[in-house]
């Protein structure tokens, strides 16, 4: 077989997510991000692109060793784990300049009045509201422009797919919303990308029996030692139960545990077990045996990783080149694209002809992972005006738009079941808008003639 080098994308689905280095990997996330994203990297129909996002990690955390130290053991986690750098696209959100270049172009075509939306800086004003505070207090425009960063990220290597816990997908949204203004102001440059939520990955309790998070402080580090992780191991919360009294596998964070690991016959056969009365203590220790076969294979090689942090800075060094292969040429287009050019290129070429830019709303047409196709009707601020119902097919959704722009009222009549005033917008807001939506169409059709 002759390896291609990894630089060749163009047939692949582009798969793309980041790792925020503000921790040290724990069960939970290896169960929920790095063992399933590894699994998936091995598919040979894509192109993964898996980087530790050391920028975002400055919104959340000012404490430069812990942002160094989790670097290194978010890094060395994942290649212990499997992931294989030569294969995919490993890198350092921080060794690829352009990334934060993009980042300044997509902050230039995105609405303010979007990223109020977004749902980490709103809950931040939220709880100041609640708290009497001024709404932006505490609150840094690092947060605020947080999405867009994201969206660099995505957009700077063409991603198709974006694998992302649920509280992202406002994200990725945003990053295909910035792409689609680019792309309508400069020509289509940048790729639209679609969130992918897995559904079917564990979600891990921790010791407490509540979801294992870090905000808990009730996880169980990935690589601790053996011993360490025995006895982390006997402090999972258990009912009282003696030795001899069944046990119910509902509800028991040590049986979700087990199974997040073990076969479905491993599994079948401690529920046996709980029904017969094991001991807690025999059932740490079977959850302890279970885990450790699993991890202490990785184990020495995230120790010897993190015992040699050059070779770790090697590996992302590579991998940050091999991305700026393709981050390079990008970003040069992208500046060609809005008109950072040389001197000499910018007389010669002729400026698009383009009437002034007013401000309209705009129809976004997408698809859910319910596979309905859905349409909203934002105005210049971002705000939606009208949200539609799911449609069979983008047929029938465009129809709807097109009826809407022709004739908003009877539209409305006729389309009642099909779609929703947005929180607070009234009919005349829409067909205001839809109006000033039509005169720049009429426009348009003009300065074409
Ligand atoms: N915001 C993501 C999280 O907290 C991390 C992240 C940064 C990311 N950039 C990304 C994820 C780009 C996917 C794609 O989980």
């Amino acid at each position: 077989m002759t390896t291609q080098t990894s630089t060749q994308t163009t047939e692949r689905t582009r798969v793309l997510t980041g790792i925020t280095t503000t921790g040290t990997p724990h069960l939970g996330n290896y169960v929920g991000a790095i063992r399933p994203t590894v699994r998936a990297s091995l598919n040979p129909a894509t192109q993964g692109f898996y980087f530790l996002a050391d920028y975002h990690a400055l919104i959340k955390c000012d404490d430069p060793v812990r942002i160094q130290r989790s670097t290194l053991e978010i890094a060395a986690s994942w290649i212990a784990a499997g992931l294989d750098p030569e294969r995919v696209m490993f890198y350092r959100q921080s060794d690829i300049p352009e990334i934060p270049e993009l980042t300044w172009f997509l902050t230039c075509v995105t609405g303010k009045g979007v990223l109020n939306r977004a749902h980490a800086y709103k809950a931040s004003v939220d709880k100041n509201h609640a708290a009497g505070n001024d709404p932006d207090a505490d609150v840094s425009a690092g947060l605020f422009m947080y999405p867009v960063l994201m969206g660099a990220d995505i957009l700077m290597f063409k991603a198709h797919k974006v694998p992302v816990g649920r509280d992202q997908i406002q994200h990725i949204e945003m990053a295909r919303d910035m792409a689609s203004s680019f792309n309508h102001l400069y020509g289509e440059h940048l790729v639209l990308p679609e969130a992918v939520v897995e559904e079917s990955v564990a979600l891990l309790p921790g010791l407490d029996g509540r979801k294992m998070s870090k905000s808990y402080d009730n996880t169980i580090p990935l690589f601790s030692s053996s011993a360490q992780l025995k006895k982390l191991i006997s402090g999972i919360v258990t009912d009282s139960r003696a030795p001899g009294q069944a046990k119910a596998t509902e509800g028991s964070a040590l049986f979700q545990i087990y199974q997040a690991f073990a076969s479905a016959e491993e599994s079948a056969s401690l529920a046996k077990a709980y029904a017969d009365g094991i001991g807690w203590g025999d059932a740490k220790q079977i959850l302890f045996e279970r885990i450790d076969r699993e991890v202490a294979p990785m184990r020495a090689q995230y120790e010897a990783l993190v015992n040699n942090p050059a070779q770790v800075d090697a590996i992302l060094l590579k991998g940050a080149a091999k991305a700026r292969e393709l981050a390079t040429p990008f970003i040069q287009e992208l500046r060609h694209a809005v008109g950072l050019r040389s001197l000499a290129s910018a007389c010669t070429q002729q400026a698009p002809a383009k009437t002034a830019r007013v401000a309209v709303p705009a129809f976004k047409q997408y698809r859910e992972q319910d596979g309905q196709f859905y349409f909203k009707l934002v105005d210049p601020q971002g705000r939606v005006l009208l949200q539609s119902m799911g449609f069979t097919s983008p047929k029938d959704a465009g129809l709807a738009i097109g009826q809407l722009q022709q004739d908003e009222a009877q539209a409305m009549a006729q389309l009642g079941q099909h779609v929703a005033l947005g929180d607070g917008v009234s009919l005349s807001d829409v067909n205001e808008s839809l109006a000033s939506l039509r005169a720049e169409l009429a426009e348009k059709a003009k300065s074409k003639s």
